[in-house]
């Protein structure tokens, strides 16, 4: 419905991004890593061994009555990557990739704790020979969100051993691919999972505890820091997030990082709790695996539970470890903005609430100049990091938003690497779309659709490239010498 704000709205869009196309892009980079990205679990299928895991055991769950899952969907098939890898890869190359961001299942490869499945960890052979013969390089996740249900049978990230643990099966892991991949990522957003699934019971292991939520981020931070040093130890280190090439390499994680602004800039309250908000969502963690003492410090006021300071115990790294690197580069997930409001008589004591103007079929907010400022926030927080954009895309079914999207964020993109007379260069190394296809949504199944190209999951699971494909593939030859 087109009323005075949606019209003002609009046309101001419609400005933006006249003036923003109108300016000329400079070349990138012959190294800059041109991506999208997807996971194992959401892309793949059952197949290998997914009901050793726990999203499978709650997507096949019921609570109160009712599936956890939109419309009943389970991941069982997903897009079957699985099968139909090379036919993606394929698209990828097609598209002008250089770099495809994925993930392992961690319950396919070790099914039963210590036991370690031969044929599944071929099976990703296969796949990463197949993305390498396309000139694609791959960029792995040791985990995205899922987990082997022996995990949380054992505690899960509540173990003080389960840093452990999550280190043998990431040895395995790099011995049996190390040939084939020197760029790792630990975990995809661990704040969120743990918000998730820690505070909220919203996914798997279902907990709604602050201490909880507390126990299994520092376990978390105990576990990359444990395993970035392992990769340093078998492949080295990768000085400024690069090989000899001159091309991203490394071990790092990929954080949830969004903007949050106050709602009303004018009022010191809404400024101390976006303030407060971005600090404990997008900094805290990355801090503590920084330095080894993980701290979260609540509003004073908040009645909910009390703040969190602890080190890193020594025991977990030889003493000549303590300091790191324990990042060869930061990852920034970014897809939106959200305005903060304090709310005395809220549990929080802070609303978040989505601006007005053009959204995603998720309802997230478009801000495409967000990407320039979380870019250049992440730099002014941890300056001595080379940074990527490891997601950045849209919930578009239609594919109505996404062309200008793509072209809009990619803007803001070359003004963060190019920069200005006010605004220094940044070093970016990568930027990867989320996501290549349509796939398992986590709670809202495949309601919402990501994909570049289309999933037809009533044909066969059919690939069919969007408009926004051939838009990004354009921008991205633009920007190539
Ligand atoms: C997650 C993806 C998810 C995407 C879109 C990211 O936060 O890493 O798994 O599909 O957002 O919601």
């Amino acid at each position: 419905m087109i009323n005075k704000q949606n019209l003002f709205i609009f046309l101001s869009f419609f400005i933006t991004s006249q003036t923003l196309l109108a300016e000329n892009v400079k070349y990138y980079p012959h190294t800059f890593m041109w991506g999208a990205a997807f996971s194992a679990h959401q892309a793949d299928g059952a197949f290998g061994g997914g009901e050793n895991g726990d999203w499978y055991e709650f997507e096949h769950s019921l609570i109160n009555g009712v599936s956890p899952i939109q419309h009943g969907n389970t991941a069982d098939r997903a897009t079957d990557h699985w099968h139909r890898y090379s036919e993606d890869y394929e698209w990828a190359q097609k598209l002008g990739l250089n770099s495809l961001r994925t993930s392992l299942a961690w319950e396919k490869i070790e099914p039963s704790f210590g036991v370690f499945s031969e044929d599944v960890i071929q099976h990703y052979r296969g796949q990463f020979q197949n993305m390498i013969a396309r000139g694609i390089k791959p960029m792995i996740a040791l985990h995205h969100f899922t987990h082997p249900k022996w995990f949380h049978e054992k505690g899960g990230w509540l173990n003080p051993e389960s840093p452990k643990w999550f280190l043998e099966y990431a040895s395995f892991v790099v011995k049996h691919l190390g040939d084939l991949c020197d760029l790792w990522i630990t975990f995809n957003e661990p704040m969120i999972l743990v918000v998730m699934g820690y505070l909220k019971a919203e996914i798997p292991p279902l907990m709604k505890s602050i201490d909880a939520s507390y126990e299994a981020s520092f376990n978390m931070a105990r576990a990359h820091r444990m395993v970035a040093y392992h990769i340093h130890q078998v492949q080295g280190d990768s000085p400024n997030g690069r090989g000899s090439d001159g091309t991203l390499r490394g071990v790092s994680f990929v954080n949830s990082l969004q903007i949050y602004d106050p709602l009303n800039p004018n009022n010191p309250n809404d400024v101390r709790a976006a303030k407060w908000v971005t600090k404990i969502n997008n900094w805290d963690f990355l801090r503590g695996v920084e330095t080894g003492i993980l701290k979260f410090d609540l509003l004073p006021e908040l009645m909910l539970g009390k703040s969190f300071e602890r080190a890193m115990p020594q025991e977990d790294l030889p003493p000549w470890a303590q300091k790191g690197p324990f990042m060869d580069w930061i990852g920034v997930n970014y897809y939106n903005r959200w305005f903060i409001k304090y709310n005395f008589f809220n549990l929080l004591k802070v609303e978040w609430l989505v601006p007005d103007g053009i959204k995603g079929d998720n309802g997230y907010a478009l801000y495409p100049e967000g990407l320039e400022q979380v870019l250049r926030q992440t730099h002014t927080e941890f300056p001595k990091y080379p940074l990527i954009v490891s997601e950045n895309g849209l919930a578009d079914g239609e594919d109505s938003r996404r062309p200008d999207f793509i072209k809009n964020h990619l803007l803001f993109l070359d003004k963060a690497l190019f920069g200005n007379a006010q605004n220094l260069p940044l070093d970016i190394l990568g930027y990867y779309h989320w996501s290549l296809m349509d796939n398992f949504e986590w709670l809202h199944g495949y309601l919402y659709r990501f994909g570049l190209l289309e999933i037809q999951y009533d044909n066969d699971l059919k690939r069919v490239p969007r408009p926004s494909y051939f838009v990004y593939l354009k921008e991205i030859q633009k920007r190539k010498e």
